[in-house]
């Protein structure tokens, strides 16, 4: 038996007004999934073109679980990690005085011009012009944080 209308949307308008906001809400959200990820990719780096740019580093840093000194210090955990303090490495006075910690905007700048971040350094290294090789070094390094 049918009494009355049949009507699944009794409610017209409110039910048009939430369609509104449901909107308002999830076209921004539509819009930033869109451009995200390029922003995301650009931010990150690639770990495996990181991998291949590492070979300018490997001659003096090791990297990896059992890391240990070489020409210069281990790159284990250093994101996040205070600048000249790993315990089997002889840092200049500038690295040990440096009193910062490596945060991926530092190593980005310091991988860049590294005397511009840590002036009297002895790590012997003129810096890397490209910001995205400096990124999938980073994205690389990010692989080896515990
Ligand atoms: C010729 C050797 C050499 C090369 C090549 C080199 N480094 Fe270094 N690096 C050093 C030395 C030596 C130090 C210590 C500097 C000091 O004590 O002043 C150092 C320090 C660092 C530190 C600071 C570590 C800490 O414990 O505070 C980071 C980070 C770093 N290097 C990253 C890199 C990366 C990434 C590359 C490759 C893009 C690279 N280095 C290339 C020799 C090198």
């Amino acid at each position: 038996m049918v009494t009355g209308h049949l009507n699944f949307y009794p409610h017209d308008g409110a039910n048009e007004l939430i369609t509104e906001r449901f909107m308002r809400v999830l076209t921004p959200i539509a819009l930033l999934l869109c451009v995200l990820p390029a922003f995301v990719q650009a931010a990150t780096g690639d770990p495996l073109a990181g991998r291949a740019a590492f070979a300018k580093c490997a001659s003096c840093h090791a990297v990896g679980p059992s890391a240990r000194a070489g020409f210069g210090p281990q790159l284990t955990n250093v994101i996040g990690r205070k600048a000249g303090s790993t315990a089997d490495f002889k840092y200049s006075p500038a690295m040990s005085a440096a009193g910062f910690t490596w945060t991926e905007d530092k190593l980005r700048a310091f991988l860049k011009a590294p005397s511009d971040v840590v002036p009297g350094n002895k790590m012997r290294f003129w810096g890397i012009g490209s910001d995205k090789q400096i990124d999938d070094i980073l994205a690389y390094l990010r692989t080896f944080q515990q």
